[in-house]
């Protein structure tokens, strides 16, 4: 039994080696980036373990025995899952590992935000302390927060925004509109959380249909005082839209954990990170001991099971395919 892990940005691998020497197998670790690296690795596997690397049709197409990918994470935006499932081979996420983490993480950059923190920290450490420089800030209890998607991470946080007093509003169109009463949330068209929210903070899985969910015209729709949280997907934001938005003011700012090009530095990404209405944080949001220990056993534990017949708890071919979801 082979198992290879493309890439990964752990400390160490020592879980998935113990795990995989105990089931009589050998683990195979690389630092692949791009298509051929992933293909060679890959060749004779029998499992795979992957971050971020592309697993395209061409590298499922260079396997000749797996069974079984795993991908570190919730979003699976990285395999190409129809050709892994017409080569009969499973994929699966790990659909459970940092829910809290990313909740909170989300809701500390709508308070990042919604408190002026940066404004206000760079005031502080010039030794200044005129409120007089400060933007307008509002209180929170009150205000409107517009989810977009609101699977296992959106329900956490509406939980924890409902605690701060907030209006809930989501728009998911897989979600039934009992499940969004149960959560304090009311179900809403899209237009409706553009037009209405305070913030809105983003949750789907970034697929054909929601790429570039926020671009210019959503912008446009959005109040001058609004700003848009990102904890799910960069693609999911059109950024030469979202940097226009910010210069012009068409909205008060941003708080991103993801970027559409994380490996790749752009002139974009750049004005992005630095720019003075943006709040931006390395997509750290699912980052903790806990996750991260979790993450590891959960995933290796599934390309085990997958090599060995069995079906992994996080398989994605069919859900993909039936309800337009990434996880
Ligand atoms: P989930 O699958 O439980 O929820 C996703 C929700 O989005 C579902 O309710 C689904 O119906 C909805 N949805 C699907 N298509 C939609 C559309 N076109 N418009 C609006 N809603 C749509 O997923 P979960 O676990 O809540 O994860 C959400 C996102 O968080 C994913 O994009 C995932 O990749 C990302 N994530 C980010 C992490 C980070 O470190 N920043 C860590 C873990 C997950």
């Amino acid at each position: 039994m082979k198992i290879v892990i493309t890439d990964h940005r752990f400390k160490d691998v020592e879980v998935e080696r113990r795990a995989v020497e105990a089931a009589g197998g050998q683990l195979t670790v690389g630092e692949a980036t791009v298509e051929l690296q992933a293909a060679e690795l890959c060749k004779d596997a029998d499992g795979v373990l992957t971050a971020r690397a592309p697993i395209t049709r061409r590298v499922i197409e260079a396997m000749k025995r797996c069974r079984i990918i795993v991908r570190y994470g919730i979003g699976v935006e990285t395999v190409d899952i129809p050709a892994a499932t017409e080569r009969g081979i499973m994929v699966a996420n790990v659909p459970d590992y940092c829910l809290e983490e990313v909740s909170d993480h989300a809701l500390a950059l709508l308070l990042m935000l919604s408190r002026q923190m940066i404004p206000s920290m760079t005031l502080a450490r010039e030794e200044k302390w005129p409120i007089a420089k400060m933007p307008v800030l509002h209180r929170v209890r009150g205000q409107c927060c517009g989810l977009v998607g609101c699977g296992q991470i959106g329900s956490l946080l509406a939980r924890k925004l409902t605690a701060l007093g907030m209006r809930i509003m989501v728009y998911d169109p897989y979600l039934d509109e009992n499940r969004c009463r149960e959560i304090g949330a009311e179900l809403v068209s899209f237009d409706r959380v553009l037009t209405e929210s305070d913030f809105i903070s983003l949750h789907a899985p970034l697929n054909q249909w929601t790429r570039h969910l926020l671009g210019q015209q959503a912008f446009a729709k959005m109040k001058r005082t609004a700003f848009v949280v990102n904890t799910a997907r960069g693609g999911l934001i059109d950024e030469a839209a979202l940097l226009t938005a910010l210069n012009e003011g068409t909205i008060a700012g941003a708080g991103l954990d993801v970027v559409e090009s994380e490996t790749v530095v752009t002139p974009l990404r750049t004005a992005l990170v630095t720019h003075p209405r943006m709040v931006v944080t390395a997509h750290t949001a699912w980052l903790s001991e806990e996750a991260t220990a979790a993450l590891q056993a959960k995933a290796v534990a599934q390309v085990i099971a997958g090599i060995n017949g069995e079906r992994p708890y996080g398989l994605m071919n069919l859900k993909q395919e039936s309800s337009k979801s990434s996880g």
